[in-house]
């Protein structure tokens, strides 16, 4: 059967480029620990020093300022929990306890990390998101109190694709005297980042979304900007991250990195050809199909499509029967029985919610792919809605 994956924003195929840059740090003379003084440490630490050139250059940052880590999840964590903990070193003795402000539609990466800092005693506003998808900056800094240490925003969306105003939000947050991160996660790769121009003090990356190894990403940390290590243990990454290096891992995110940064332009205008193609042949063929966040700033590769009265898992696996995979909502929400909070978070009832599919492209996608998904997923509603007495019953009293 052939299969179209259509799933990129859960994660990306390892490019093959990436994969033979890796090899040597696998399985040949670069498997040295890269604090070794010898020969073999060497060579691995000069591989490590050139991906930090090439993560940087996709970011326009200094490689001085990125520290690798084990993916987003990491980056982010070490964002929030790291600036909170140079917060209250740095007003010690303040009896008010610190401030964060977030939003609710942010990765569980930073909502779980900003509540288990609540459980420490930090204050969390997180600021509500409405049907478009896209945070209004005026009420971030509506939010801003004198205990506010950190504004943590996502860049972009990984459900719905809505791009959030970073670079302004970064203005008010500067203007604040405040530190502010965002989670580039989907972002990198799909959409330039410049982080001179958004002028953020932390950005969280991962390789695995940008066709890099799993298990690998980085945090961009501007100079200067007050952070304590998430982790004790050795002096690696400037202090800033201990444990031994994943040198090939690493490496292949550098490769990744030169990849996106040759073909982004490009690709982001081909993808975006192939996501409205998908969205008019669907909108055309279905009926009670809705796009969410379509008047938004959007990514291109990203298609977040309600089909009333489709049970979303339901939709997933007969797709999948069918060749096509697709998801619901964010991967890691998948198969948990609630609805993703993100769709909530935009107004979703549990229904709507539980009967979105979100469509991610990639690189590999063509346009065949495109039209076979086209000819499926209107089946899959059909039949889908054929077995729902609820679906029935409204058309009848239609
Ligand atoms: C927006 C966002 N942040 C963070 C993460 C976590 O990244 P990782 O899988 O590298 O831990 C993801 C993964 O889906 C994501 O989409």
């Amino acid at each position: 059967m052939r299969r179209i994956y259509l799933d990129n924003n859960a994660t990306t195929p390892l490019a093959p480029e990436v994969f033979e840059a890796m090899k040597p740090y696998l399985i040949d003379e670069g498997f040295g620990n890269a604090s070794s003084i010898h020969w073999y440490g060497q060579r691995a630490k000069a591989a490590l020093e050139e991906a930090r050139e090439s993560v940087a250059r996709l970011i326009n940052a200094q490689a001085s300022e990125i520290v690798f880590t084990s993916g987003g999840t990491e980056s982010d964590n070490t964002a929030l929990f790291g600036v909170v903990a140079a917060a209250a070193a740095d007003s010690h003795g303040a009896d008010r306890p610190a401030h964060l402000i977030t939003t609710t539609i942010e990765h569980h990466a930073v909502l779980y990390a900003a509540q288990a800092l609540e459980a420490r005693g930090v204050r969390v506003t997180y600021v509500p998101v409405g049907s478009s998808g896209v945070v209004d900056p005026g009420d971030i800094e509506r939010a801003i109190t004198p205990e506010t240490a950190l504004i943590s925003v996502m860049h972009s969306n990984n459900e719905l694709g809505s791009i959030q105003p970073v670079e302004e939000i970064s203005r008010i947050a500067r203007e604040h005297g405040i530190v502010f991160h965002t989670d580039a996660v989907q972002s990198a790769g799909k959409i330039p980042i410049d982080v001179k121009k958004l002028g953020v003090h932390l950005l969280s990356l991962s390789a695995h979304k940008l066709y890099g190894p799993k298990g690998v990403g980085a945090l961009y940390i501007r100079k200067g900007t007050s952070l304590r290590p998430l982790m004790y243990g050795g002096h690696h990454e400037r202090d800033r991250r201990p444990g031994t290096e994943n040198v090939s891992g690493i490496v292949g995110f550098g490769r990744a990195a030169e990849l996106a940064i040759q073909g982004l332009c490009d690709e982001s205008h081909r993808i975006a050809a192939l996501r409205g193609r998908l969205e008019e042949g669907i909108l055309q063929q279905v009926s009670d199909a809705t796009v969410h966040c379509s008047r938004s700033p959007r990514l291109p590769n990203t298609s977040s499509i309600r089909f009333d009265h489709v049970e979303g898992e339901g939709f997933v696996i007969a797709a999948d029967l069918l060749g096509l995979a697709c998801s619901t909502g964010a991967a890691c929400s998948s198969g948990s029985l609630e609805p993703s909070h993100v769709l909530s978070a935009i107004g979703m009832s549990k229904e709507q919610a539980r009967s979105t599919i979100r469509f991610s492209l990639g690189r590999h996608n063509t346009e065949d792919d495109i039209h076979q998904a086209v000819e499926i997923i209107p089946q899959v509603v059909e039949r889908l809605r054929s077995l729902s007495p609820h679906y029935k019953k409204e058309a009848v009293s239609l």
